[in-house]
């Protein structure tokens, strides 16, 4: 299929290209390098540099996609609430620029980067798509918008779309000489941290809180592969139909407590990590752990690479190459 992959030059959205390139997909990508990397566009993609909203149109103008996979976004939850404005213009006035532009040209299919932060501070963990959508920053609520924007989309222009809504994504995409990870300018994420710390970039981790109720009273939560993601978004594209929009939780259905993720990392690196307990993370859930039964049942997704140590060397093999 030829593909637009918007946000090609990010953490998922390159993995993701990596991923559909080595199925045989033709893919374009479009990202404006606000926070992506140029050198993390997969060799073999067709690179345009533009801006979502402006640029959209005039690149699916050119004919012939068969879907488009729709990465790009703006994701700090803290910058969310401090420049909510960043958030509806960048992501919802961006995408709904794209879903016009997908209309325009006929598009069949659409795959979304949803998030987990739709849900807010869960009832009931494992979560579940029909749990209710209480997002608790403007991050959320902007992912939740696009969500709602799609589904109307859906049903009156025949898009078959669906919504992937992510929980922690982590490791990095290690083949070959291809070395596809996380590189945030700001990072906020644990994991990529934690291993600041073992590469000596950073002294210590802090510890947001060990008083939550959790077994060692520090926060847990749902670390999923970044390829078992993007196996996901390869099987919603297949298994998309006109008219219909799906909405699948992506996590391992396991969780690991912040401490684990310390560890894990002192076994894989080797190094001791010093840890100092910080006050906790406003806004911080205790627990957020996805239920994944849905994606498994109808798009026949098995996470498999779901051991934290996997996860947090292959994460480490990706900081090491830097
Ligand atoms: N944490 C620390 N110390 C740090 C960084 C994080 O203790 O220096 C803790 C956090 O408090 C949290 C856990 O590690 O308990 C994971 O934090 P991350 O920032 O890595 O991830 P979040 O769970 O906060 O965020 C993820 C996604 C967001 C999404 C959110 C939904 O990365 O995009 O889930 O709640 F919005």
């Amino acid at each position: 299929m030829k593909l637009l992959v918007t946000g090609g030059a990010g953490y998922v959205g390159s993995v993701c290209a990596a991923h559909l390139i080595e199925a045989g997909h033709e893919v374009v990508v479009l990202d404006d390098l606000s926070t992506g990397h140029r050198d993390a566009v997969p060799a073999g993609a067709t690179f345009v540099e533009g801006e979502l909203g402006a640029a959209a149109g005039e690149v699916l103008g050119a004919g012939g996609f068969e879907g488009v996979l729709h990465f790009a976004a703006r994701s700090l939850v803290g910058e969310s609430v401090q420049r909510p404005e960043l958030y509806w213009d960048g992501n919802v006035v961006a995408s709904f620029r794209l879903l016009e532009a997908v209309r325009a040209h006929g598009v069949p299919r659409l795959v979304f980067s949803s998030t987990a932060a739709t849900y807010g501070e869960p009832e009931q963990v494992p979560i579940p798509e029909t749990a209710p959508t209480r997002p608790t920053n403007p991050y959320g609520a902007s992912k939740l918008a696009i969500d709602h924007m799609i589904t109307s989309y859906a049903t009156a222009h025949g898009l078959a779309a669906t919504s992937l809504r992510y929980f922690n994504v982590a490791g990095a995409h290690v083949t070959g000489t291809e070395r596809l990870g996380e590189r945030h300018a700001v990072e906020t994420h644990l994991i990529p941290l934690v291993l600041q710390v073992a590469a000596g970039t950073r002294e210590s981790i802090s510890i947001y809180g060990e008083d939550w109720p959790t077994p060692d009273g520090t926060c847990v939560r749902d670390y999923i592969h970044v390829d078992d993601l993007a196996d996901a978004h390869l099987l919603a594209l297949t298994h998309a139909t006109g008219s219909r929009h799906d909405v699948y939780n992506l996590g391992s259905g396991h969780g690991f407590s912040v401490r684990e993720v310390v560890e894990a990392c002192r076994t894989v690196t080797g190094h001791p990590i010093p840890a100092v307990v910080a006050p906790r993370r406003a806004g911080d859930p205790a627990v957020l752990v996805a239920s994944s039964e849905l994606a498994a049942e109808r798009l026949g997704w098995k996470p498999s690479r779901t051991e934290l140590e996997r996860i947090v060397s292959d994460a480490w093999e990706f900081a090491r190459s830097r």
